[in-house]
């Protein structure tokens, strides 16, 4: 039997390696993307194969990640809960759908991923399999294997001769991409402790931030990201770049406590300055550019695709349905914002589009008001008459 696995490099999906082939007598192929988590695509090929792999895939995934997966979501305003930018859970139908394509090309009658039963990326893989390509059998070492606790999970590494690398050893449970960085256990699981200083893994502590502000154009088209100071760059420059920026400052610290798919509440923290910042100027330019209704529509939507990607259901009609609908109201989403960071926070002070409904004559105060202040008594009186006519009857 043929199994391809998700491989990242660390420990559980090299101890997975070994142990797929030793419990299912099956052949082990490994894949592996660079989502922009600081890997070395070669070094982890060579790892693969040393831990026993037949045939290691490694790919720079970085930039279909984006446009994909990433700016999709942007687009829609996705957050969990109102504030997770979802970057784990957007690289996992990613992922499954590569190994996917190479469970076909390798005639491979199984995948496997390294995922534990508490969490939810085991559920966005194995929703992904279902939904492109239901016949293939799943294996979760993780979920299966008999070891029962971290120390007893490197013996058998040691044993086996699987690199154990203690020096990157940290409390945290670590999940990195371009959109952010998911950082969960340790002293996190306490939800009333501060997180230590050692779990932020990019951003520099707002108290250490550059006192002085700095100012960045980031320019859509069509509610995606494409410049920078009006320089147009490939989108995982811009990610880079807003990532860098962001950081130095403290911006994009997201603390919370969520409720995970399986029931669990948890409490994350998670990185992700260009996240923020992006999601701070595609809402002012919805602010110019939208009509009120439309963008009142679009948060019930957002919410509700935020939750699709949650929940792994990437790959479903209804997602791409939704997509559609944010489609056609981006079709205006094209201008600038002006940013602002300061310490710890973002603030977009400035935004302008060709498509602006903003109209400075109707909004002014001064002598160039062409408001029609006496239509407004009219429309007063019609917009309240249901509220007059139930006073009468009853008061509220
Ligand atoms: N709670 C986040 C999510 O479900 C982050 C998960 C992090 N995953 C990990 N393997 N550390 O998307």
């Amino acid at each position: 039997m043929k199994v391809v696995l998700a491989y990242s490099g660390g420990l559980d999906t090299s101890v997975a390696v070994r142990w797929i082939k030793e419990k299912y007598q099956a052949e082990v192929i490994t894949y592996t993307a660079d989502l922009g988590q600081d890997i070395n695509l070669q070094e982890v090929k060579d790892k693969a194969i040393k831990t026993g792999a037949v045939k290691a895939y490694v790919e720079d995934a970085r930039e279909e990640f984006l446009q994909e997966y990433v700016f999709p979501a942007l687009k829609a305003g996705a957050l969990y809960q109102g504030k997770y930018p979802l970057a784990t859970a957007l690289g996992r139908p990613l992922i499954a759908k590569k190994l996917v394509e190479v469970a076909k090309k390798e005639k491979a009658e199984a995948v496997a991923h390294g995922c534990t039963g508490k969490g939810n990326d085991q559920v966005r893989f194995e929703l992904t399999f279902m939904a492109l390509s239901p016949e293939l059998k799943v294996i979760a070492p993780a979920r299966e294997w008999e070891f029962l606790s971290r120390e007893e999970e490197i013996e058998y590494a040691k044993r086996n001769n699987i690199p154990v690398e203690i020096s990157k050893k940290t409390p945290y449970s670590i999940d990195r991409n371009l959109w952010g960085i998911s950082i969960e256990c340790g002293e996190l699981e306490d939800p009333w402790k501060e997180p230590p200083e050692d779990a932020y893994q990019i951003t520099s502590s707002p108290e250490k931030a550059p006192a002085s502000p700095q100012y960045i154009e980031v320019e859509f088209e069509k509610g995606i990201p494409v410049s920078i100071d009006n320089k147009r760059i490939s989108p995982t420059e811009l990610i880079d770049y807003l990532n860098i920026q962001g950081a130095r400052y403290g911006i994009g610290r997201i603390d919370m406590v969520e409720d995970r798919l399986v029931g669990i509440k948890s409490r994350e923290i998670y990185e992700a300055p260009a996240a923020v910042i992006l999601h701070s100027v595609r809402e002012a330019l919805e602010s110019l550019i939208l009509d009120r209704e439309s963008r009142n529509f679009k948060n019930l939507i957002s919410s509700k695709y935020a939750e699709l990607i949650y929940y792994g259901w990437w790959f479903s009609t209804l997602r791409k349905a939704l997509d559609a609908f944010v489609e056609k109201l981006s079709t205006n989403l094209t201008g600038k914002a002006k940013i602002k960071l300061s310490p710890g926070q973002v603030n977009v002070v400035g935004r302008t589009s060709p498509y602006s409904l903003y109209n400075m004559n109707l909004a002014t105060y001064s002598e160039e008001d062409i408001f029609e202040h006496s239509a407004a008594k009219g429309f007063i009186t019609l917009w309240g008459l249901p509220l007059k006519v139930e006073s009468k009857i009853r008061k509220p």
